[in-house]
C-alpha cells in the first residue's frame, strides 16, 4: 500500500493498493525503453487509469518528458505535463482544430514540438502515457500506427522512449492485434493481496466482495452504490447492457459452457465472441502483465475471462430469459 499516491474509491480517498509486480515490471520496461508501443488492456474498472497516473509520478522521476493524457477528462484535467510541454501540446491541438482527438493527435507530435517550439535538440527520455484514447480518435489503427512511428522515428534524438496506450476495448484491440505495431499486454483486476489492502480501508468482507468482484475495484463500488446487493447490481448490469437475446440464443449451448469455463469461447463463432468483447462482458488474456491464475470460481480461463464474476451473472440471466422464453 503507498499512502502518498492517494485515490478516490467507494466516494473516500484511499491509499493506492498493491500493484507492486505490475509496477515493477512496467517500470523495468521503462528503464529499459521500448522499441514499440505498449497496450495495456484490461476489464473495465480493473484499475489502470489510476496506475497509469501513479505511473506518471514515478516516470517523472526519471523521465526528462512525461505526458499523460486522457480525452474523458478533459483537456484540463486529462492531460498533464510540465507547464512548457502543455502549453506547446494544447496550441498545436488548437491548430487541429482543438477537438479532444487532436489534442491526442498533438500528444504524439511531442518530438516535434520540443524541437520547433522548445528548442530541445536532443533528450533523455520521453514517456507518453494515453489512457482511453481509442474512443476519442477517429481511426485506432492508424493512431496506433502513429505511436509506432513516434518510437521508431522520433523527430529528435532520444535515449529512450516509453509510449502506453490502456484500454479496456476488446474491439479496439482486435483491430491493433492484427498488425506488428504494439506488445500487447493484459492488466487483470487486483489480486487477493492488493484487494485485501483495498477494503481493509472502507471495511468490508473481503470473501465475499472478492467472490463477487474478483478483485475489480469498479465492481466493488457499484455494489456500495446499491447499498451492497449482490442481485440489484447484477440486474442493473443486465438490463444496462442491453444484452441481445436472439444472438444468445443462436449460441446458446456454447455460452453455457462458458458460463463453466470461459475458454470455451475458443472453439465459438467470431459473431459471438466479438459480441461478448464488445460488450465488455469478456476479455481475452493477452501475455499478462502479472501471472493470473486459472479460477473456475471467479470464470478465469487461460485464453478468456468473465471480466468479474458479475458479468456472467449477468449473461445467466440472459440465460434464463432464454429458457423462459416459448
Ligand atoms: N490500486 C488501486 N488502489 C486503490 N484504488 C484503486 C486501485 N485501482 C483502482 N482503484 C479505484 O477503482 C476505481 C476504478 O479504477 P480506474 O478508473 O483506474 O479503472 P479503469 O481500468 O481505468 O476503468 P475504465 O476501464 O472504465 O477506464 C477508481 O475509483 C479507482 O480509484
Ligand atoms: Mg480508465
Amino acid at each position: 500500500m503507498y499512502c502518498g499516491f492517494r485515490v478516490r474509491f467507494v466516494g473516500r480517498y484511499v491509499c493506492f493498493s498493491n500493484r507492486l509486480t505490475e509496477l515493477e515490471e512496467l517500470l523495468e520496461m521503462a528503464r529499459r525503453g521500448l522499441s514499440m508501443p505498449l497496450l495495456i488492456y484490461g476489464p473495465e474498472g480493473c484499475g489502470k487509469t489510476v496506475l497509469l497516473r501513479y505511473l506518471y509520478q514515478r516516470l517523472a522521476e526519471g523521465y526528462e518528458y512525461v505526458i499523460y493524457y486522457s480525452p474523458l477528462h478533459g483537456v484540463d484535467e486529462g492531460l498533464v505535463s510540465t507547464d512548457d510541454v502543455k502549453k506547446a501540446v494544447i496550441s498545436l491541438a488548437n491548430a487541429f482544430g482543438g477537438t479532444l482527438a487532436a489534442v491526442a493527435e498533438a500528444v504524439l507530435a511531442v518530438g516535434e514540438l520540443l524541437a520547433k517550439r522548445l528548442g530541445v535538440r536532443r533528450a533523455g527520455g520521453i514517456a507518453i502515457l494515453l489512457d482511453d484514447v481509442f474512443q476519442a480518435v477517429g481511426s485506432v489503427e492508424l493512431y496506433v500506427k502513429k505511436a509506432l512511428t513516434v518510437v521508431e522515428h522520433p523527430p529528435i534524438e532520444v535515449d529512450k522512449t516509453f509510449v502506453i496506450i490502456a484500454s479496456s476495448e476488446g474491439v479496439g484491440l482486435e483491430a491493433v492485434g492484427r498488425h506488428l505495431w504494439t506488445n500487447i499486454k493484459t492488466l487483470w483486476n487486483l489480486d487477493k493481496e492488493g484487494f485485501k489492502e483495498l477494503i481493509s480501508q472502507i471495511g468490508g468482507d473481503v470473501e465475499r466482495l472478492w467472490k463477487r468482484s474478483g478483485g475489480n475495484p469498479r465492481a466493488v463500488e457499484l455494489l456500495g452504490d446499491e447499498g451492497w446487493s449482490v442481485e440489484k447490481v447484477i440486474k442493473k448490469m443486465y438490463r444496462a447492457d442491453n444484452i441481445d437475446l436472439k444472438l444468445l440464443a443462436r449460441h446458446k449451448a456454447i455460452v453455457e459452457r462458458a458460463v463453466e469455463d470461459p475458454d470455451a469461447l475458443l472453439e465459438a463463432p467470431q459473431e459471438l465472441t466479438r459480441y461478448l468483447l464488445s460488450k465488455n462482458l469478456v476479455a481475452r488474456i493477452i501475455d499478462p502483465i502479472r501471472r493470473i491464475e486459472r479460477d473456475k470460481e471467479l470464470g478465469i480461463g487461460e485464453e478468456y475471462a468473465w471480466q468479474t464474476p458479475l458479468h456472467r451473472s449477468a449473461v445467466e440471466i440472459a440465460l434464463r430469459q432464454l429458457k423462459g422464453a416459448p
